[in-house]
């Protein structure tokens, strides 16, 4: 059966001491209150991975995530942070693709896949995000959107490596609004990429990936959201920088 998965993007948020006590507060609470069988992921900054991931280490169900890798391995490339080096702090799970960094810093599907066999070729699990904006969706291209996303940035890889990948659906239009995709829209979109896993890999591999739901996801709307037999659980930003509300997502799963 595929993993059930609630992360947590905490974007470019907290300074260092914040994220520590943030981090120690969801590892205390996931501890003594979450029951179910779901993997909680935290992505702080590149600035915190290794502090936090010392905090996580004695909680079986918490792991780290970076928020973005390189797209090369090493070398002068001023600023960039590579996937072994996040790999090297204790990250498992790195965050690829994500909509800020597609719209604010031009990101497209080529360096995507890049930035995708990279981490694959470190050993990370890859949380590969896609969504349409909301002129996308208003035109009735959503479908078509995500189909090139997934064509373009992870239908080359093999079964092996496809196999290890997360996918988060998170609309544009979504993110940091307010407005969350209803759980038919969800429910919609979670089954086109399955069933476009299914097309291209096979039941088995379709079957078995995780595919998580984010923006403007709550502790109010979450259980309607994750009960869809598509969605996985979430990607959750700005309500995962508050440790109550981000445990009480968690535990709709
Ligand atoms: P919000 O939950 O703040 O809408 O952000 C979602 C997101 O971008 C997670 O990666």
């Amino acid at each position: 059966m595929r993993k059930k998965i609630v992360a947590g993007n905490w974007k470019m948020n907290t300074d260092y001491p914040q994220g520590l006590w943030l981090a120690s507060e969801v590892v205390n609470m996931v501890n003594d209150e979450v029951l179910s069988n779901v993997t909680v992921i935290l992505a702080p900054p590149f600035s915190h991975l290794y502090g936090v991931g010392q905090l996580i280490k004695e909680s079986p169900k918490v792991h780290l995530a970076a928020q973005n890798c390189g797209s090369e391995k090493s070398g002068a490339f001023t600023g960039e942070v590579s996937a072994s080096m996040v790999k090297s702090v204790g990250a498992e799970y790195v965050i690829i693709g994500h909509s800020e960094r597609r719209h604010i810093y031009g990101e497209n599907n080529a360096m995507v896949e890049r930035k995708i066999k990279l981490s694959l070729e470190t050993g990370l699990y890859p949380i590969f995000c896609c969504g349409e904006t909301l002129n996308e969706r208003n035109s009735g291209k959503h479908f078509q959107v995500i189909n090139s996303q997934l064509e373009e940035a992870l239908f080359e890889l093999t079964e092996n490596e496809i196999s290890r990948v997360v996918i988060a659906y998170e609309p544009v239009w979504a993110i940091g609004t307010g407005v969350n995709a209803t759980s038919h829209q969800a429910q919609e979109i979670h089954h086109f990429i399955r069933n476009s896993i299914k097309e291209k890999y096979g039941e088995s591999i379709s079957d078995s990936t995780s595919i998580l739901y984010g923006g403007s996801c709550n502790s109010k709307n979450a259980k309607e959201l994750f009960c869809n037999p598509d969605v996985d659980g979430g990607l959750i930003g700005g309500a995962s920088l508050k440790s109550r509300e981000f445990v009480d997502i968690i535990k709709m799963i």
